[in-house]
């Protein structure tokens, strides 16, 4: 089972969008767990699954509630969630107060590693306890970076915030949200993948397709399956995966 950790220092990159995205492409052929970090829960309201933890993350992390009785199923085919409530809010605190703060994540996805291939991680903004336990546990990181001087500082973060982990994970980032109208936003796409080894050529462009999904409550390929914003996030999963290298047990559809 290999662990993608969808991360930004930054809100409002495409972060959630970036891990229903890549969910659907590697459940193309993997099973997969798309487990949402963030209290908002934007994860959880695009798969349509319902925002409910009975005992909040609190029972999850200190185990008196399974993950399996938590994951939800989807009208996905091969995705699975993880839903976030708002007990997600108290989430860096009660990993605090926990043993070996920073591997509770990992040491949750350890009961589910036989029902998966691929766990993407859905995480909030931000370098809390949260993040720590999605870096911790993850094979790669992907950051979402829009053409700003600001995302590269992020990414700068991102990096530094790995390095100081324990985590040998890859960074893989990809530019997002890219609008060529702008010229701060050509030039990125021309020269970040050739300047930062960490950011990969790929383009998710900035386009309705991809706004629809709060609307549409599904991946962009299942509404708008030939838009460059569905391809661009089938490139992303190829690039992942060949990191990653997820190998499925059964092949899925
Ligand atoms: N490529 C894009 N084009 C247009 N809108 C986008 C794109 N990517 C994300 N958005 C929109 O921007 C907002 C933030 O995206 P989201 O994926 O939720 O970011 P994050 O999880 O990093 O906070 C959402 O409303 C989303 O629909
Ligand atoms: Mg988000």
């Amino acid at each position: 089972m290999k662990v993608i950790a969808v991360y930004s220092t930054k809100g409002g990159v495409g972060k959630t969008t970036a891990a229903v995205n890549l969910a659907w492409e590697a459940a193309r052929d993997l099973r997969v767990l798309l487990w949402d970090l963030d209290p908002q829960g934007a994860a959880t309201f695009v798969m349509q699954v319902k925002p409910k933890l009975k005992g909040g993350v609190g029972a999850l992390v200190a185990g008196d509630k399974k993950a399996a009785s938590a994951i939800r199923s989807t009208s996905v085919d091969g995705i699975d969630v993880l839903p976030a409530d708002a007990s997600y809010r108290d989430l860096d605190l009660v990993f605090d107060q926990a043993k070996k703060s920073e591997q509770r994540v990992s040491k949750i996805l350890e009961q589910v590693a036989d029902d998966y291939d691929v766990v993407i991680l859905d995480c909030p903004p931000g370098s809390s306890l949260v993040a720590e336990n999605a870096v911790y546990s993850a094979d790669a990181v992907v950051v979402p970076l829009v053409p700003s001087p600001l995302s590269m500082r992020a990414l700068a973060q991102v990096e530094e915030f790995v390095a100081a982990s324990a985590s040998k994970a890859p960074v893989v980032a990809f530019l997002s949200m890219v609008d060529r109208r702008k010229t701060l936003h050509r030039e990125a796409v021309t020269t970040l993948p050739s300047q930062d080894g960490a950011v990969v050529d790929v383009v998710v462009p900035a386009t309705v397709h991809v706004e629809r999904m709060g609307t549409e409550r599904a991946p962009i390929a299942v509404y708008a399956p030939t838009s460059e914003a569905a391809k661009a996030y089938t490139a992303l999963w190829a690039r992942v995966q060949g990191i990653v290298k997820a190998k499925p047990r059964k092949r899925k559809r």
